[in-house]
């Protein structure tokens, strides 16, 4: 990795004063946290989640509260912006999910912008950012007490929606976001709304341990042994303890911040197709931070289904929104300069493989090279393992090439060992029959402005 001067950035000068951290703490973190970079292939092996000293859990504060597939561990964010940023610098992420980059800029003082194809973009960031609502004992009790006396119903527009729930829960369901949806207190319509989802999907015969919208056995029975005994008191016992759980989160993150008095700017675009959004832009920003979509074995869309009917989104908008999703949408095709992505697309016998690869890779690098020229600073990427046919995907070399050649430098690919996901991994690739370094890892991809 560059040493000294070289960590700050080029197009504008940090004064000491500026920096982010003290600068004392700096040289500390820079003993743990700066890695040796191969010079030929400039990557270097790092655990975000012990370099990064600031958020103490993958989980902690409000980058618990909702499980996002495939989301951003905060302490990748906050090592970027720890060691490549200066105070008024501005963040884009186009593929921002959960909204991961945005709290963690705020957290620092540097404003943002997060755009998104799923709408829940925009109310867990909301719900995220608002400072703890006081509530006591009694007010949370109040709380529950109107929820269960409500009689306005609320159905979802979904034909499909009583295939997902028994029908006495659907009832009541019907019943407490009746309530929900006509709360005027946009306070405690934010608090309720991820402990309202939570609770749905647990009395739903969603399969939470599959990546998809799943019934399965498992779950069936897990509803099957929560409808045991009084049940709708034991679901707003529930309930009440997960509007407990975001209070508590909401404190968690305000404990973070270290913005310095900063004020914060930050624009959300949820429900955008970002491959649209990026045709015409017209603003300018410091640094693009994002996890693009998996390769394959995620539709983020179709797994939030439950969450955006119930929270009112229609059959049509969500099948609009899925339509959009990448890597399954036709593309438009640009000029992809990565010798490695046209070794791999000849290489790929199956026709249905060989779209996905071509429609993955065309869309990404479309909507990020659009990008790249509102982008004064750095570009930081972040890419999960893929395989095709048991294969590792060099996804991070594919765009290191691709940048390269449009004049980009390549600072540094960090890579960081996955401990979480232990899905992804095997000892040995079975079509070589040699050990599969690569479907362990995660990796930052960092380019610089050339
Ligand atoms: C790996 S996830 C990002 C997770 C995020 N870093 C976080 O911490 O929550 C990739 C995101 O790309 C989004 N996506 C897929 N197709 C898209 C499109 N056409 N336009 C914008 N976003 C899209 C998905 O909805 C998903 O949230």
């Amino acid at each position: 990795m560059n040493e000294g001067k070289q960590w700050v950035k080029r197009t504008r000068t940090v004064t000491p004063s500026q920096r982010l951290l003290p600068l004392w703490e700096e040289n500390q973190l820079a003993q743990v946290s700066r890695p040796r970079v191969d010079l030929e292939t400039k990557e270097a092996k790092i655990l975000f989640r012990q370099v990064s000293q600031h958020i103490p859990s993958t989980t902690y504060g409000v980058f618990g509260l909702y499980r996002y597939p495939a989301k951003f561990i905060p302490q990748v964010v906050d090592y970027i912006i720890e060691h490549y940023a200066s105070p008024d610098d501005v963040v884009i992420d186009p593929f921002a999910g959960s909204g991961t980059t945005g709290l963690v800029a705020r957290l620092h003082g540097l404003s943002y912008e997060l755009w998104d194809l799923n709408p829940l973009l925009e109310v867990l960031h909301r719900v995220s950012i608002m400072p703890p609502p006081r509530l006591s004992t009694s007010d949370l009790e109040n709380l529950i007490r109107e929820m269960r006396s409500c009689r306005h119903r609320f159905s979802p527009a979904w034909s499909n929606i009583s295939y997902w729930f028994p029908p006495e829960v659907l009832q009541l369901l019907e019943r407490v976001f009746g309530w929900f949806h006509r709360l005027e207190n946009e306070t405690i319509k934010l608090l309720c709304t991820v402990p309202l989802l939570k609770t749905m999907r647990l009395f739903s015969f969603n399969d939470p341990q599959r990546q998809k919208l799943c019934r399965s056995p498992r779950s069936m029975s897990r509803v099957a042994s929560l409808m045991q005994g009084d049940w709708r008191e034991h679901f707003f016992a529930l309930l009440k303890k997960e509007i407990e759980v975001v209070l508590k989160k909401l404190s968690e993150y305000q404990t973070l911040m270290n913005n310095g008095g900063r004020e914060v700017h930050a624009i959300i675009r949820a429900g955008v197709d970002a491959l649209d959004v990026s045709k015409d832009v017209h603003s300018e920003w410091d640094l693009l931070i994002t996890s693009p979509p998996y390769l394959q074995a995620q539709e983020y869309i179709r797994a939030s289904k439950l969450d955006l009917f119930w929270l009112g989104y229609t059959e049509e908008e969500v099948r609009r929104l899925a339509s959009m999703e990448i890597p399954y949408r036709p593309v438009p095709q640009i000029e992809i300069h990565s010798p490695t992505y046209h070794r791999w697309h000849q290489e790929i016998r199956e026709k249905r493989l060989r779209l996905m690869f071509e429609r993955y890779f065309h869309s990404v690098l479309s909507i990020l090279t659009n990008l790249a020229s509102c982008v004064r600073s750095r570009m930081f990427l972040f890419v999960g393992p893929a395989k095709i046919r048991a294969n590792p995907v060099p996804i991070d070399r594919i765009f290191v090439e691709h940048f390269t050649h449009l004049g980009w430098e390549h600072e540094a690919t960090l890579v960081d060992t996955i401990i979480a996901r232990v899905l992804f991994r095997t000892q040995t690739n079975p079509a070589t029959g040699l050990e599969d370094h690569r479907m362990h890892a995660e990796h930052l991809v960092i380019l610089r402005r050339g």
